[in-house]
């Protein structure tokens, strides 16, 4: 069996997140309406997926020459649904363009791997997609959908964990389900530490942002924080975490940008490891709000705001894949070279691509980030230079 992308949350390798860097984009005009049928294409994408994923989850199936025509069918349907999406989403704002891109390249690589006969390529690349579906359906709140409700019925399904199941329903919109499916797989102390952060992780994003249930996750915090396998600092973390979450379930809801920038500012304050996770909870909180103002088209969006939210999303750390923090810096920074802001937001996107290829140079990057890189280098310094 191929391993799905939740456990897969180790850093990934340098070829991928060169990929997802290819499709930085520029900022698209905003302020557009809504365009009406984009549930149509999602009904598409999900249908396309319903048939796939249980035979993606097992090679033997997926190679079976009996079924190569349906699956074939299948893969076109997912790569035309896909590119259905990514229209639609030229009418939403930045993040959405780059989340529907990355799902249309998947979409294509599984289509182009399986014609080619490389089968355990295509079936990664079909699991691949529903880190897209995720980061799209996990950036504001919203009603659960109607038409998933017997996505998990294939027997495939049960040999997964109650933590990769809770990431296909949740990749699906049944928000309420998989919140209940984390929560099984976090009461469980089958879940090794190391593993349990990634779902975590999950788990407190869906409650705060797409359930809109901020206090919801504190009862497990608390529940997890009496295992005695746990390392100090993490321990205290959990304890933390669950009392930050209840004190904000009794606030009025923050909305401003001086309310993220505050969440931000509080979260960096709180560092003292190396690899501080303190601030996770106050991450998650502000980028709630940097999500929901950019979806509801608020306008102007500032340099800041993009800023704000490639912090808060490199340091929620749910984007190996996706790598949208790097894509929010970026925009920071063309959208305005001339500001604090942007030399910030490069001075980050370098630390960040350093840390994430393991080089201690620029220079050790590969080839066309590097050539990237010195763009906006050019365009931030030229401004200082000019100032
Ligand atoms: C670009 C962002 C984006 C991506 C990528 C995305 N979705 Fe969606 N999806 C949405 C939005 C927004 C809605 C909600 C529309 C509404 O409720 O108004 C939605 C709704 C849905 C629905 C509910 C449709 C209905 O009729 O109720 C399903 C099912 C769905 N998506 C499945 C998927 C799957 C599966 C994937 C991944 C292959 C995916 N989506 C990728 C943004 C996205």
């Amino acid at each position: 069996m191929i391993e799905l992308p939740v456990s897969i949350r180790a850093r990934v390798g340098a070829g991928v997140a060169l990929v997802a860097a290819a499709l930085w984009v520029p900022a698209p005009a905003s302020g557009a309406n809504e365009e009406p049928g984009v549930g149509s294409a999602m009904q598409e994408v999900y249908a396309a997926l319903h048939f796939l994923l249980p035979l993606a989850l097992d090679l033997e199936e997926f190679s079976s020459e009996e079924r190569a025509p349906a699956v074939r069918e299948a893969l076109a349907r997912l790569s035309t649904s896909a590119a259905a999406i990514r229209r639609h989403a030229e009418s939403r704002e930045a993040g959405a363009i780059y989340v529907a891109n990355v799902l249309a390249r998947d979409a294509e690589e599984a289509e182009r791997a399986f014609s080619q006969g490389r089968l355990s390529v295509a079936g990664y690349a079909v699991q691949q997609t529903l880190e897209s579906c995720v980061t799209c359906h996990s950036r504001q709140s919203s009603r659960d959908a109607g038409i998933s409700e017997s996505f998990l019925e294939d027997p495939v399904y049960e040999t997964l964990g109650p933590e990769q199941r809770a990431t296909l329903l949740f990749a699906v919109r049944r928000f309420d389900d998989a919140a209940l499916e984390y929560e099984r797989a976090l009461r469980s102390d089958g879940l090794e530490p190391a593993l349990l952060l990634g779902s975590l992780v999950d788990y407190v994003t869906l409650c705060v942002r797409s359930l809109g249930q901020v206090g919801r996750p504190a009862k497990i915090l608390r529940r997890i924080a009496r295992r005695d396998d746990l390392w100090l600092q993490f321990r205290d973390d959990l304890i933390y975490w669950a009392e930050i979450l209840e004190a904000e379930a009794h606030e009025p809801e923050v909305v401003s940008l001086a309310d993220a920038r505050r969440a931000i500012e509080r979260a960096r304050g709180l560092g003292i490891f190396p690899s501080d996770r303190r601030g996770l909870v106050h991450y998650i909180l502000a980028s709630r709000v940097l999500h929901r103002r950019l979806a509801n088209h608020e306008n102007p969006v500032s340099a800041e705001h993009y800023y704000l939210l490639g912090i808060a999303e490199s340091r929620i750390g749910r984007n190996e894949w996706i790598a949208q923090s790097h894509f929010y810096l970026e925009l920071a920074i063309r959208l305005d070279p001339t500001t604090d802001v942007a030399y910030r937001a490069l001075a980050l996107l370098e630390e960040e691509l350093l840390f994430e290829y393991g080089v201690t140079d620029l220079s050790e990057l590969p080839g066309s980030l590097r050539d990237r890189l010195a763009e906006l280098r050019r365009l931030v310094l030229r401004s200082k230079v000019g100032a």
